[in-house]
């Protein structure tokens, strides 16, 4: 069984028809790559499965139970964190503060698990720091932490290479790996980074349109030709 399923979505901003029938799934210890232009509806489909936009039908599942009508406060309790394309950091709390964002709604108290500082070790350096004066890269770093926080099921992260310098994309290719590795963790990863995207997906999907052009199995992203597929 999946651990994440999204079945037959669509998706209007006002009388526009954004997502289109769209269907994927996320599965325990895979990343699935969402492929796709600009302007194909990726981030609205992650929106939709956070809550942050309502859905006109189809179902989100979540160990096979609906969460479509879930608000995104019950969506992150019930196990999916969000790293927002553009990160979202708050820019005058402090690297400490930011993370207990991502505890919110723990009990009061609940402590930032130090594993955290091990897969962004710059983040336990600055922890006083304000968001604000991180660079793009620690940033990013700090968002995937913050998400990481409330240790959820489901990780679901908007192009966290967007501007982002090539060693941390490094860096910060090798924790998503790492995250999916361990097993008890599945990744919804929005790329447009093409060979980023090929080195991490196990599973990918390309939208066009709002749609579900193409998907199939990670490795053979070259094979079916995915680069044509997504390039500008
Ligand atoms: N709040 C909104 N109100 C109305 N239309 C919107 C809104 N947000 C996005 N759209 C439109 O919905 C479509 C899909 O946008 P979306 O942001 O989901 O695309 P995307 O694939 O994430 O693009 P990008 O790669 O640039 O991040 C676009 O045509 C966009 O203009
Ligand atoms: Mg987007």
């Amino acid at each position: 069984m999946s651990l994440l399923e999204v079945k037959n979505v669509n998706q209007y901003y006002g009388g526009s028809h954004i997502l289109r029938d769209v269907s994927l799934s996320a599965e325990l210890g895979k990343i699935t790559v969402i492929l796709g232009r600009n302007g194909v509806g990726k981030t609205t489909l992650l929106k939709s499965m956070m809550g942050l936009v309502p859905i006109k039908n189809g179902s989100i599942e979540l160990e096979g139970k609906p969460i479509q009508n879930h608000t995104p406060y019950e969506r992150a309790r019930a196990g999916i964190g969000f790293v927002p394309q553009g990160r979202e950091i708050f820019s005058k709390l402090t690297v400490l503060e930011n993370l207990h964002m991502g505890l919110a709604y723990k009990t009061a108290g609940t402590p930032v698990p130090e594993e955290l500082y091990d897969l962004f070790p710059v983040l336990k350096q600055m922890l006083g720091r304000r968001g604000g004066d991180l660079s793009g890269g620690q940033q990013q770093q700090l968002a995937i932490a913050r998400a990481l926080a409330a240790k959820p099921k489901v990780l679901i992260l908007d192009e966290p290479t967007e501007g982002i310098q090539p060693s941390i994309i490094k860096d910060i290719g090798r924790v998503i790996r790492m995250l999916a590795d361990r097993g008890d963790m599945a990744i919804v990863l929005v790329e447009q980074y093409y060979d980023f995207a090929q080195d991490l997906a196990d599973e990918y999907v390309v939208m066009e349109r709002g749609a579900v052009l193409a998907h199939g199995k990670g490795h053979n992203m070259e094979v079916d030709g995915v680069r044509a597929l997504v390039a500008i």
